[in-house]
């Protein structure tokens, strides 16, 4: 059984004051429902606050970049142990926001993926294809290249502790989702994918999560799918009652 994650990516969104107020309102509406881990990834300036507000509580925290190294003379970078430092536990690599913005590749990511392992930070590896891919039919070749440059030797010892999103990017922030099978199947190849250089038993622990235009409207029918294992919420994790009830819709016997 894989222990579902719900995450929110608050992009750049919400300062320190914001963000806290957000845990205020969120946290007593989700305190009892045990079914999923439940991330939030807020702006570097409202990690700190966040990582001090959800201490002592099922919530957690992650940051949605890093640098690699440890420390240097990188401008505008924040490291691995500073993140560990104030108590971020996750980290999103590869988002196609900062592939698109930041010109992040997955040879980074690589980096950055290795850099998370060894300071037991949860890497959070986002993979997605353009629209143009999907219609011409590359949607395999394409995650499977990105896999491939992300998790090259990647220490098999350290893979029990990845977590994939699959975020095609047509379906982020655009309204449109993936349907439930389409995802459900893409899952399959990244699942196959993973079970190739990891082998079956990390393959069948690893949890896959949908992202893209994911709402309280449509989290059941994903979540209902059998390789889909949790959901990274964009738009619709900003509000605390709508991001709620997207984790109570997430899983309708709880
Ligand atoms: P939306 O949920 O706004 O489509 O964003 C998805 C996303 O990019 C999460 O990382």
């Amino acid at each position: 059984m894989r222990q579902p994650v719900i995450a929110a990516n608050w992009k750049m969104y919400k300062n320190p004051a914001e963000s806290v107020a957000f845990i205020r309102e969120f946290l007593p509406l989700v305190e009892h429902l045990s079914g999923s881990d439940i991330v939030l990834f807020p702006t570097a300036t409202s990690l700190a606050s966040v990582c001090d507000a959800v201490a002592e509580t099922r919530l957690m925290a992650g940051a949605q970049t890093m640098h690699w190294l440890s420390e240097g003379p990188y401008t505008g970078q924040t490291s691995p142990t500073m993140l560990t430092s104030i108590g971020a536990t996750h980290v999103l690599l590869g988002h196609s926001e900062r592939r698109l913005y930041a010109n992040e590749t997955y040879e980074h990511v690589n980096l950055k993926i290795k850099a998370a392992c060894a300071n037991h930070l949860i890497p959070v590896l986002c993979l997605g294809e353009m629209l143009s891919d999907r219609q011409e039919g590359y949607t395999a070749d394409t995650l499977m290249a990105q896999m491939g440059a992300a998790l090259a030797n990647f220490p098999a010892e350290r893979a029990h502790t990845l977590i994939v999103a699959y975020e095609p990017v047509w379906a982020i922030g655009t309204g449109s989702t993936a349907t439930p099978e389409v995802a459900n199947d893409t899952h399959g190849i990244i699942r196959r994918d993973l079970e190739k250089r990891f082998g079956r038993e990390i393959a069948d622990a690893t949890r896959i999560l949908y992202g893209g235009s994911v709402k309280p409207e449509n989290v059941a029918e994903m979540m209902a799918q059998p390789e889909i294992d949790g959901a990274l919420v964009g738009g619709a994790s900003l509000d605390p009652h709508t991001f709620a009830d997207i984790i109570r819709n997430a899983h309708p016997a709880s």
